[in-house]
């Protein structure tokens, strides 16, 4: 399946991020349609589109817009989640350094289309190169008389606010985020109600992440059907895909939903030189791993639940022979460990029992019951923790279990860096684009 480039088209361009490195190629032709067109019928170009969200979970994002109600009296607001803190994500961090104003222009036509004058992008704390670039950006539009009171005479009125994070996992999830945004402590809130109904300050919001929201200029530009001419049955159109790992080029390609892991590969440049594929995870370290059995599935969100995992961020990481599953899964489970903001127990205590046990198993102590041991702690916080972190920390041990029980039964008599040497696992990874 042949590339194709479309938010990273221009990144080899090094004003790519300015007004007028985007007004080169089509940039704002897609918000002056925009601003011709009724409201809803921007949110039936997107349910045509097929596109769905791009920050992991998948849901239809015409639909999502489609839920705030309407003449409410109410402001309303949509918030980009720019958080991207999932271990192996890296792709909303390079579409706002290099696609800034795809963004811009997607945020403009989105809240046009929900009838909100107030936009918010949360980026993750630990990136202040990305919130510098940001505001840089935004200034950029404000000038170019694109955001604002009365955009292109249109009688729109949009303001956009870039906020920093303080650097919390858990302010990726979409309640957590309002919550820190508000200022308040960055921890889950009860859904229902769900943003769309009470969302920032009690009021109609719409939470999309980064792609998501970037992709929105070009369907609007080209239209719905188009988008949705890419892609497969269930997941339309294209994807930004970031590699890394244990590959000879590690990087971005942009590329339709139903791309197999095989090609991507083969775009990466194959596994580094002189190893084996040992195991990859497509959608961030909270999905099940895969085997080289998968590398011929589609990356899909069907294809993907079809082998029993998820499509998440598509993001894959590639892990060769050299690497100690043990220890690859003990070192995600410190950090969900580490993120548990402690609302709920089954996470808060879980998390650390985990963790514990796998650690006992990493460094050749742990004891043969513990391998059933984690699985029952895996199973009694998967589905019953407040948010999907806790589903997330409950996901690789079972799956590395199936996969590689032999290297967790080592771990009963030989720490896992005597059984893998972890200075053969380094690898200096770059991004490049395709
Ligand atoms: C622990 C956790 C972290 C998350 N982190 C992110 C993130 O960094 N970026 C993101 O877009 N969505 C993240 N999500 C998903 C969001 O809650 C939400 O589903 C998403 O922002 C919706 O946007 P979309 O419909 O465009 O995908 C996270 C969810 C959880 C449970
Ligand atoms: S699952 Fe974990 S992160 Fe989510 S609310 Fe519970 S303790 Fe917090």
């Amino acid at each position: 399946m042949a590339l194709t480039p479309n938010l990273t088209a221009h990144w080899d361009e090094p004003d790519s991020y300015t007004v007028a490195g985007y007004e080169r190629h089509y940039g704002y032709q897609a918000l002056r349609k925009a601003l011709e067109m009724d409201p809803d019928a921007i949110i039936g170009e997107l349910k045509e589109s097929g596109l769905r969200g791009r920050g992991g979970a998948g849901f239809p994002t015409g639909m999502k817009w489609s839920f705030v109600p309407q003449g409410d009296g109410k402001p309303h607001y949509l918030v980009v989640n720019a958080d991207e803190s999932e271990p192996g994500a890296c792709k909303d961090i390079p579409l706002m350094l290099a696609s800034s104003q795809h963004l811009i222009e997607g945020m403009i036509i989105a809240s046009y289309a929900i009838r909100a004058n107030h936009a918010f992008v949360y980026i993750r704390g630990e990136v202040p190169h990305v919130i510098r670039r940001m505001h840089a950006a935004v200034r950029d539009a404000y000038d170019n008389g694109y955001l604002g009171k009365n955009i292109l005479g249109s009688g729109f009125d949009l303001d956009i606010t870039v906020h920093g994070g303080a650097g919390a996992y858990i302010c990726g999830e979409e309640t957590a985020l309002l919550s820190s945004l508000e200022g308040m402590r960055g921890q889950p809130r009860l859904k229902p109600p769900f943003p769309a109904v009470a969302g920032l300050y009690a009021c109609p919001t719409v939470v999309n992440n980064v792609e998501t929201i970037a992709s929105v200029p070009a369907i609007i530009r080209n239209g719905g059907d188009w988008y949705a001419s890419y892609g497969t049955e269930k997941s339309k159109g294209i994807k930004v895909f970031a590699v890394s790992g244990h590959v000879n080029n590690p990087g971005i390609f942009e590329a339709p939903l139903g791309i197999t892991m095989r090609e991507l590969l083969g775009y990466a440049g194959g596994i580094r030189d002189g190893h084996n594929l040992k195991f990859f995870v497509v959608g961030g370290s909270s999905v099940p791993m895969l085997t080289e059995d998968h590398l011929d599935a589609e990356l899909s969100y069907e294809g993907m639940e079809a082998v029993g995992t998820m499509l998440g961020t598509a993001t894959p990481m590639v892990f060769d022979e050299t690497v100690s599953v043990v220890r690859a899964i003990t070192g995600w489970l410190d950090f969900y460990k580490h993120e548990s903001c402690g609302k709920c127990t089954p996470c808060r205590e879980g998390t650390w029992w985990i963790d514990q046990l796998l650690h006992n198993l990493k460094s050749g102590t742990g004891k043969t019951e513990d391998l059933a041991t984690l699985n029952e702690l895996c199973a009694q916080i998967l589905g019953r923790s407040f948010c999907a972190l806790g589903d997330a920390a409950a996901t690789p041990y079972p799956q590395a279990l199936n996969l590689f029980r032999s290297e967790f039964e080592a771990g009963t008599h030989t720490a896992a860096d005597d059984l893998f040497d972890p200075a053969a696992s380094v690898v200096f990874s770059g991004v490049k684009t395709s």
